[in-house]
């Protein structure tokens, strides 16, 4: 097991395979933060929670206020929940406000166990343990005496991985409600300030664009409040130390397993002392719970690397593809697709949809998407999403025909919806004009025309399941594109108190995760890819039901540069979807080199492209069988990042076993000719690889420390290249 607790120091350690992360409890039952950093053998930390003799104007508590200039009060110490309101004076991660009204929060130990394995989460995505038992847990019992509130402190680490996660269990065993005002997953006070604070920030079309900030003193960071993860900040920050890059420095990866409203905080106080938080946003939020009640945060993941953001991003990548994507399609080949929606719109009938299957199945294509306009009277975005009936007017003889001659060319057939949206102009809108989101007396705000459906209530789901097995369960298909195009606004239900509205974004987010869970329960062949107006909902919570997320709406390869670049960081190729379409900026080559990073299909009608490109595309298919492993299963090396480098960009794929690399490097804007060489990474150097395209033979050690000359390679505006090594 990879927990130790030391009972004379009262310490544990939680041990990665390249981490510690260490917690005393001290003599009065605090918590304290440690360490968290590279693996260390011991724990003999005895000045690291006693870090600052200096308090300023702070108070402490009664038992040590004779102590108070030799050393404790819980505005300078480093904790493991910062508590509100009772003399820790920083922004706090545990905020309850008791029946008596006032907010003092004070939780101290009461209890430990430590045990093999993950628990999961009622009603909640989360990471899980492989039957190899390669996780161990430990939960750190809490109570605070005045209010009642136990609160559990779940840590799980990855015994194979630099990886944890971290969320906490709140139960009131008191006789009389309280209300969880601020309820973070995870806090850590770290020792310094000297780091990079990096977020992945955007909008649609421009998902995940890299920031990097140093930290200041006050507070930083990133949040949501717009009722879903969203494009314009990822759930997901790192502090990387000062000057790190791609390999060098330590760097610390935090991502919320949430689609939410979240909130990703550091802190740094008058100690030069940084807090890091991460949890459901706590703004417009606050959670009854009664007597009795439990309440689950979501889960916070930590990676540490001592060898910067591209260790980091491996290790993400890693556990993302063994203990969070799940189901039959975790590890199984995705379909090569063609989804129509770039190319017709909703524009559509069925003759135009299996004119495009036919050819998917000439050029060697696996799976037909349909995508948005097959149902309602939908012939544009103004209406009926929510009517989730097939229009016959468009497919003739109804969705069965259609999926019938698509399988009759040996293809599989994969559909769209967009379960949680409703449009006022829709038949279930005219019956239940409740049912969307919406407060009293005010304008229901739209957003592409439509409005979201209220996912809190359990009548709603109950229609959205139903219909959608209208179609599902009496048709074979094999893939749903699960769409979320808006972002909530006025909110509020209908059912739900006054005194509980404030529940309603985190009950949205659990209706959605219930609904999702009943669907891939009972359709569990179905591949779901996850698409909010491209990649605005691409969080590790969305991944736990849907393997694969739709990246951007922005398929044109040199802007998807920055954005796959940026999606990296935390997530992996297996997940991001990533298609060919007709956009005008780059060649077919390119569009396939830099779709080919991540689940690859095409998204295009080959009725409007040239016999040259139909050509060219069918030629490019064999490649991606040949490298799918490699891709969605290898180590990726981000060589030229964008971020660094506005006129070209290079990465690099490396399988498990280290005998196939994919080197690929496109040029956004040409600068003169000169002097190039990209020195590989990953490989064995003992190993001696083929560069396929010259039969050329190099040790893994050259290509690792001397490089490649590239200067005789594509490099103008828009061109790329791919190569490949092979060990010989
Ligand atoms: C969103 C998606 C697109 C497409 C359209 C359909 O924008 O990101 O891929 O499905 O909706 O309306």
């Amino acid at each position: 097991m990879a927990i130790f607790y030391y009972e004379d120091k009262r310490i544990f350690k939680l041990d990665t395979s390249d981490s510690s992360y260490v917690i005393q409890v001290d003599k009065d039952g605090f918590l304290l933060h440690l360490y968290y950093g590279a693996k260390i053998p011991d724990v003999n930390l005895p000045k690291f929670a006693n870090r600052c003799r200096y308090a300023s104007f702070s108070a402490t508590t009664p038992e040590a206020d004779s102590e108070y200039f030799t050393g404790f009060t819980p505005d300078t110490w480093p904790f493991e929940i910062g508590c509100n309101g009772c003399a820790d004076m920083r922004k706090a991660s545990l905020q309850i406000r008791n029946a008596d009204g006032n907010a003092a929060t004070d939780v101290r130990y009461v209890s430990h166990k430590i045990y093999a394995g993950k628990p999961g989460i009622p009603g909640m995505p989360a990471l899980f343990a492989n039957e190899d038992g390669d996780c161990a847990t430990l939960e750190i019992v809490t109570l605070d005496k005045v209010t009642g509130a136990e609160v559990t402190l779940v840590y799980t680490v990855f015994e194979k991985l630099s990886a944890m996660t971290r969320g906490l269990i709140v139960k009131n065993t008191s006789d009389k409600p309280f209300d969880l005002e601020r309820v973070l997953s995870f806090c850590m006070d770290m020792n310094s300030d000297a780091y990079d604070l990096i977020s992945l920030y955007g909008r649609h079309m421009r998902e995940r664009e890299f920031a990097r900030r140093p930290l200041a003193h006050g507070t930083q960071g990133v949040y949501s409040r717009r009722g879903s993860s969203s494009h314009s900040q990822n759930p997901f920050i790192a502090l990387i130390s000062k000057g790190g890059n791609e390999e060098y420095g330590e760097a610390f990866g935090f991502n919320l397993v949430y689609s939410g409203n979240f909130s990703a905080i550091v802190d740094v106080d008058y100690n030069n002392s940084s807090r890091v938080m991460m949890g459901i946003n706590p703004d417009d939020f606050c959670w009854t719970l009664g007597a009795g009640e439990t309440f689950y945060t979501p889960e916070a993941v930590l990676v540490y690397s001592a060898n910067g953001l591209g260790d980091m991003s491996r290790t993400f990548h890693r556990l993302y593809n063994r203990h969070l994507v799940r189901g039959e399609w975790a590890h199984k080949k995705r379909p090569l697709l063609v989804n129509n929606w770039e190319g017709t719109g909703m524009d559509f009938d069925d003759e135009k949809l299996y004119a495009i299957a036919e050819w998917a199945k000439e050029t060697g294509l696996e799976m037909f998407v349909m995508d948005d306009g097959w149902f309602g009277k939908r012939d544009d975005d103004t209406n009926s999403l929510g009517d989730w009936v097939v229009n016959e007017k468009k497919l003739k003889g109804g969705i069965g025909a259609l999926i019938s001659r698509v399988k009759a060319l040996g293809l599989k057939f994969g559909i769209w919806y967009e379960p949680e949206m409703i449009s006022p102009d829709s038949d279930i809108y005219r019956a239940h004009p409740d049912w969307c989101i919406h407060v009293p007396g005010r304008d229901r705000s739209l957003g592409r025309h439509q409005c979201v459906m209220d996912m809190t209530r359990a009548d709603v789901r109950d229609y959205l399941f139903n219909i959608m097995s209208e179609v599902l369960a009496h048709n074979d298909i094999d893939y749903l594109k699960w769409d979320f195009n808006r972002n909530i606004s006025e909110a509020g239900s209908a059912l739900l108190p006054p005194e509980r509205q404030k529940e309603f974004y985190h009950r949205y987010v659990l209706g959605t995760y219930e609904l999702l869970d009943r669907i891939t329960k009972a359709y569990p062949h179905l591949l779901l890819e996850g698409c909010s107006g491209g990649g605005g909902r691409f969080d590790p919570g969305m991944l736990y039901y849907t393997p694969q997320i739709w990246c951007s709406d922005n398929t044109d390869a040199l802007s998807r540069l920055d954005i796959q670049f940026g999606t990296s960081l935390c997530y992996p190729a297996s997940t991001q979807g990533a298609h060919v379409s007709a956009s005008p900026r780059t060649g077919y080559e390119t569009k396939r080199n830099v779709a080919m990073w991540g689940t690859f299909g095409y998204e295009l009608d080959p009725a409007k492209i040239s016999e040259e490109a139909r050509a060219e595309i069918k030629a490019q298919i064999a490649d991606y069988h040949k490298y799918y492993d490699t891709i969605h299963y290898g180590d990726l090396y981000r060589l030229i990042c964008p971020w660094d480098d506005p006129y070209k960009a290079a990465w690099e794929f490396v399988n498990e076993e280290k005998t196939q690399a994919l080197f690929t490097m496109a040029t956004k804007l040409y600068t003169e000719r000169r002097n190039l060489f990209i020195r590989l990474k990953g490989l064995d150097p003992e190993k001696q690889y083929r560069l396929t395209k010259t039969n050329e033979v190099f040790s893994g050690a050259l290509l690792m420390n001397a490089g490649l000359s590239l200067w005789d390679y594509p490099i103008g505006d828009g061109e790329s290249f791919m190569l490949c090594f092979e060990a010989v």
